[in-house]
């Protein structure tokens, strides 16, 4: 099986754990390191709305949290269309995976491939 396309099948299966209450919209994300390891996140929601965890930062933390410093690619799956990263997941991303190539699905099957940079170009990066 093809890299993206064991991502997209991680991410389609950790959706299933979505906690998503007030939304409905259930969304899986898988991220791949660079030694080969794959994590998986998803969406948790909260009732004050503004401390939900989005699927895609679920996954980062998950494997920054267990030693990985660097994603490589980055799967998302949710209903209907190919679902677009928001903008605080974008900035995670690039903070471990500025060249990661990306594969945005849709439960029926639509892909669309791009890459972390182009979804966040000149990305903000803190120089000391
Ligand atoms: N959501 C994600 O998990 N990832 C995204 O990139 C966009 C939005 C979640 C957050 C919330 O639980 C639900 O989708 C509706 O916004």
């Amino acid at each position: 099986m093809d890299k993206m396309d064991e991502l997209v099948s991680r991410a389609t299966a950790a959706r299933e754990k979505a906690y998503c209450p007030y939304s409905g919209f259930a969304v899986g994300a898988a991220v791949l390191t660079p030694d080969g390891r794959i994590f998986t996140g998803c969406n948790v929601e909260n009732a004050s709305y503004g401390l939900t965890n989005c699927a895609e930062r679920t996954a980062v933390f998950k494997a920054i949290s267990e030693g990985a410093r660097e994603i490589v690619a980055v799967a998302v799956v949710a209903e209907g269309e190919p679902p677009p990263p928001c903008g605080a997941c974008r900035q995670v991303l690039a903070e471990f995976g500025p060249r990661a190539e990306v594969v945005l699905a849709s439960t029926t099957g639509e892909r669309i491939r791009t890459s972390v940079d182009s979804l966040l170009p000149a990305a903000f990066r803190f120089k000391k």
